[in-house]
């Protein structure tokens, strides 16, 4: 299949192109598109078909349910069997933008779409390009992240290019993305409000506006595999390097000295080895491959920064990584969360 690639801006909108974009998608085509947390793949929501072909393109296990994009409130009715007063105090505060809410579903969902569950996840993403698409496409756009399965999420164009060329009938190219962490995932089908996935909107400011605690969902977000955890696709070995990656955490100069001297040792080993570590640390290693994901208190630069490293380091063949671990507030929690799951949670505390 040729995939045709678009680029645009969100203030230079290519309405055309997005017309046609959403044509593809409203004849069961798929097209994957950039959002404010990562690109997605998206398809049409209410076509068994699309689902199908999401699954095939990304070479994901067709039990791992996908995410609803909408674009209007009112269509979560129509997806949702019942929306709880929590849904709509969190859609009010949080929507558009980078929040997932898991309800039950309506008839109109096709099991293809929510992988066997009864339960859909739903999300209006902020960015502008995929609001007008999911427009264009009638509304629902079922959007897993734009990768393939196993590999981190795609923060640019770029990276769909490399695992979905051939494989979509369009790429809407529109720079790189602003956020680049998936979404926070919070459970609403449940008595307490449960976070499977932690994202830019952490557990402290959804607490703050539904007024009551917000659990974690503690066999995800630790390593603790015993209990079969809720999210299906937190159950699926998860993107892990080709390289061996190890954290190292405790102070800053403990850790720049540690991992001087790791990165010295495996590099006599043979190892081509690869660093992630910001600004203030940057010019204090000798690696094979050395990456700053951003300053030390920038929190937002470092989830930005992440996969797209991640991915160099796959790309150039780097065998050892080590990661100073990051500061852990606000986005730091999904940043953290991610990190240790590309390491195996192989941490070492120095
Ligand atoms: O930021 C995001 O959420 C991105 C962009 C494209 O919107 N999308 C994304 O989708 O990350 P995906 O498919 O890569 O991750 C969705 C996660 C999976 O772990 C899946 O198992 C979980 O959400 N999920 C989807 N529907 C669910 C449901 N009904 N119950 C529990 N977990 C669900
Ligand atoms: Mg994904």
């Amino acid at each position: 299949m040729n995939t045709e690639i678009i680029r645009m801006t969100e203030d230079e909108l290519d309405e055309k192109g997005l017309k046609r974009a959403g044509r593809i998608l409203r004849d069961g085509g798929l097209v994957a598109f950039p959002t404010e947390t990562v690109y997605g793949l998206g398809g049409d929501a209410l076509q068994p078909d699309s689902s199908r072909k999401i699954y095939a393109a990304k070479g994901r296990p067709s039990d791992n349910p996908l995410i609803v994009h909408i674009s209007r409130l009112d269509a979560l009715d129509k997806i949702a069997k019942r929306v709880p007063p929590a849904a709509g105090f969190l859609a009010r505060a949080f929507w558009p933008g980078p929040l997932t809410m898991i309800l039950e579903k309506s008839d109109v969902v096709p099991y293809e779409t929510t992988g066997g569950l009864d339960t859909v996840a739903v999300r209006m993403p902020s960015h502008k390009i995929a609001m007008m698409l999911i427009d264009a496409a009638g509304g629902y756009v079922a959007a897993p992240s734009a990768n393939t399965s196993g590999r981190p999420s795609p923060t640019t164009a770029g990276h769909v290019k490399e695992d979905l060329e051939g494989k979509i009938e369009m790429i809407v190219d529109g720079g790189p993305v602003g956020i680049g962490l998936e979404s926070t995932i919070v459970d609403l089908t449940e008595k307490s409000p449960l976070i499977l996935r932690p994202g830019y909107i952490t557990v402290e400011m959804l607490e703050v506006v539904l007024g009551q605690e917000v659990l974690t969902d503690k066999a995800i977000l630790d390593k603790d595999l015993g209990q079969a955890p809720k999210a299906p696709g937190m159950k699926y070995r998860h993107y892990a390097p080709k390289g061996r990656l190890t954290i190292v955490d405790g102070s800053q100069q403990a850790v720049t000295a540690a991992i001087r001297r790791l990165a010295r040792e495996a590099r006599m080993e043979g190892a081509k080895v690869g660093v992630i570590c910001t600004d203030e640390t940057a010019a204090f290693y000798e690696a094979d491959v050395i990456e700053s994901a951003g300053a030390r208190t920038d929190e937002g630069a470092i989830a930005q920064h992440l996969y797209g490293i991640l991915r160099q380091f796959d790309e150039e063949g780097v065998t050892v990584m080590y990661s100073e671990a990051f500061s852990e507030k606000g986005i730091g929690q999904a940043i953290m969360n991610r990190l240790l799951k590309a390491a195996g949670y192989r941490v070492l505390h120095v």
